[in-house]
């Protein structure tokens, strides 16, 4: 037996993936989900908590930084995806990090005050975590959090915190980025992401004939043998299915 089999596995909960990585993510590691606008990051991150609430009873924390918690909720119900009731069985929890800052008014359970500084920001988190004892943790997106903690220079020194402070809470966390030009090998905003993450999927477009077409790249995932190629993924009406023997040409 190799080492890489003995690291315990965390299934994805999405259709296809975890025979691409060894059988899931390794357990308690940090994953880097990153593409261009629209190409299924959130869909992917909150299909990781959702299913693995439904599938494995595993409570989840999702972090919205980009869109409010109520929005969030809505566009995921048409993936049939009822966050709500996990949410009262107390299995996931969403942090509400958007309404403070355009200064909206939130009646949501957890909700990240306007004025953080990186600490408070990262204790809130790790609050919620032990809380509802989460195993898997959704941070939704990175260039967020350097917006809303106005430290874009600094966004190097977080993303070291945070990466041991999620290392500390024994959680399989996804983090999402933008890549504005993967083909180009800019897979990250910052150019720093993809260090602190033990592993990197990346969800891109590829153009063919009239059309664009989806596709999943592993980039990286310590622990773990994966391949390289790229494979067909859709966003379906349940939501992210990827298929590992289909080809893309
Ligand atoms: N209910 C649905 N059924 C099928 N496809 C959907 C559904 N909802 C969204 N999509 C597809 O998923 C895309 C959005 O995915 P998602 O929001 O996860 O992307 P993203 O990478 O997070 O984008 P952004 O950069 O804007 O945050 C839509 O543009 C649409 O093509
Ligand atoms: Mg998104």
């Amino acid at each position: 037996m190799t080492g890489e089999w003995t690291v315990p596995r965390v299934k994805s909960g999405i259709p296809g993936f975890d025979e691409l990585v060894n059988g899931g993510f390794p357990k308690g590691t940090t994953v880097l989900v990153t593409g261009p606008t629209g190409s299924g990051k959130t869909t992917f991150a909150v299909q990781f908590v959702y299913k693995g609430v439904e599938l494995y009873d595993e409570p989840g924390v999702i972090v919205t930084l980009e869109e409010r918690a109520v929005d969030l909720r809505r566009e995921m119900r048409a993936f049939g995806w009822d966050i709500e009731k996990y949410e009262k069985e107390g299995k996931i929890a969403i942090i509400d990090g958007v309404s403070a800052v355009v200064g909206l008014p939130s009646e949501e359970q957890y909700v990240l005050e306007g004025n953080l500084n990186t600490e408070d920001f990262l204790r809130y988190i790790y609050r919620v975590v032990k809380a509802i004892d989460a195993k898997r943790l959704v941070i939704d997106s990175i260039p967020s959090i350097a917006f809303r903690l106005k430290k874009e220079e600094e966004i190097r020194e977080v993303l070291l915190q945070l990466n041991t402070i999620l290392l500390e809470m024994g959680v399989t966390s996804i983090l999402t980025t933008e890549a504005p030009e993967p083909s180009r090998g800019k897979i990250s905003r910052y150019g720093i992401e993809e260090y602190i993450a033990r592993g990197v999927v990346l969800l891109d477009f590829i153009e063919r004939e009239v059309e664009l077409k989806r596709y999943l790249l592993i980039r990286k995932m310590r622990e773990t043998k994966h391949s390289m190629k790229k494979y067909p993924f859709e966003i379906m009406s349940d939501g992210l299915v990827v298929y590992p023997s289909g080809e893309i040409y």
